[in-house]
C-alpha cells in the first residue's frame, strides 16, 4: 500500500480540517512557524516536531496569560466594586478594559465593550463578541452586525447617531460557544452599570443568551415582542424588549417578519413622549 509523504499527510489533514469548518488556530495568539528552529535547514519539519512545538507554544502562551486566579465569587465581587466606582461612561469603559477577573480575556485579542453613542436613548445588548468583533474590538461588526445595522436603520437609528451597542460578555468565547452562566455573572455588574449610566428609554435584548442573562428567562421564541423590565443591581428598572438575534435571522429569514413587528414596537416606545 502506498504511504503518504509527510507533506501530503499534512495537506490532507489541513483539507479535512477545512471541510470540518475549522478556520483558525485555537492558541491564544498566532504561531510564527518561520521562527521555529528545530527542523534541519531546508527540510520540512517532522509532523511530531510541529505538534510538540505547537503544544509547547500554547502552554507558554497560556502561562504568560495566566487565567484569573480569582474564584468566580471573588471575580463577581471585584466586578461589582469596579463597576460601582464608575460614574461616567469613560470611567466604565476603562474599568472594563482593565478588569482581569474573566478567564475569557486570556484567549481574546481585544476587549469588546461598546460601540455607538454613549448616553443614547436606545441600548442594544447582544450575546458575545465573535471573531470579527474580537479582531476589531467593537461589538456587532460581522455579518450579524451588518444585519443589525440595517434593522436599526429601518427605524431611523444608527450607531453614529442614536444607538449604543454592547453584549453580556466582553471577550470572545472559544469557538464562539454560548457564554456560560458564570461568565455572564462576572460581566453583569458592568452591564448593569452601563445601563444605569446610559439611562436608555429602551433596552433591545438581541437573542436568547442576553434574555437569560438579563431577565433570567429562557425561550426567545415566546419571550420576543413582549415588553419587560430589566432590573439592575442598583435596583433601577428599565423597559426592555427581547427580539431575535440577527445571526438567527440570517439563518431563518422567515423570522424577520416578527423581528420587524418588534422594531415597530420599539420605535413607538422610543417616540412616546
Ligand atoms: N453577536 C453578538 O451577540 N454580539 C456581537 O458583538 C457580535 C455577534
Amino acid at each position: 500500500m502506498a504511504t503518504l509523504s509527510e507533506q501530503d499527510a499534512a495537506r490532507a489533514v489541513l483539507r479535512w480540517y477545512a471541510e470540518m469548518g475549522v478556520d483558525e488556530a485555537v492558541a491564544p495568539s498566532p504561531a510564527d512557524y518561520y521562527s521555529w528552529t528545530r527542523a534541519e535547514p531546508g527540510a520540512a519539519p517532522r509532523i511530531e516536531a510541529v505538534r510538540a512545538q505547537a503544544a509547547a507554544d500554547a502552554a507558554a502562551e497560556y502561562a504568560a496569560h495566566e487565567p484569573s486566579a480569582l474564584s468566580t465569587d471573588e471575580a463577581i465581587k471585584a466586578a461589582e466594586a469596579a463597576a460601582a466606582a464608575c460614574d461616567t461612561f469613560e470611567a466604565l469603559d476603562a474599568a472594563v478594559k482593565a478588569f482581569e477577573g474573566c478567564p475569557l480575556k486570556a484567549g481574546a485579542k481585544n476587549t469588546v465593550f461598546t460601540d455607538g453613542v454613549p448616553g443614547a436613548d436606545l441600548l442594544v445588548i447582544g450575546e458575545a463578541p465573535g471573531r470579527d468583533e474580537d479582531r476589531l474590538g467593537k461589538p456587532f461588526v460581522g455579518r450579524a452586525g451588518q444585519l443589525l445595522d440595517r434593522m436599526l436603520a429601518a427605524i431611523g437609528r444608527s450607531r453614529d447617531d442614536n444607538v449604543l451597542i454592547s453584549n453580556v460578555i466582553f471577550w470572545r468565547p472559544p469557538a464562539n460557544r454560548t457564554p456560560t452562566a458564570l461568565e455572564t455573572a462576572v460581566c453583569r455588574p458592568f452591564v448593569d452599570r452601563l445601563i444605569e449610566i446610559t439611562e436608555p428609554k429602551a433596552v433591545l435584548i438581541a437573542g436568547g443568551a442576553p434574555l437569560q442573562a438579563l431577565l433570567g428567562i429562557t425561550g426567545i421564541m415566546r419571550a420576543r415582542g413582549v415588553w419587560r423590565e430589566v432590573e439592575t443591581m442598583g435596583g433601577k428598572r428599565y423597559p426592555a424588549l427581547p427580539t431575535y438575534h440577527p445571526a438567527f435571522l440570517l439563518r431563518q429569514p422567515a423570522g424577520k417578519r416578527l423581528a420587524w413587528a418588534d422594531l415597530q414596537s420599539l420605535d413607538a416606545r422610543l417616540k412616546d413622549h
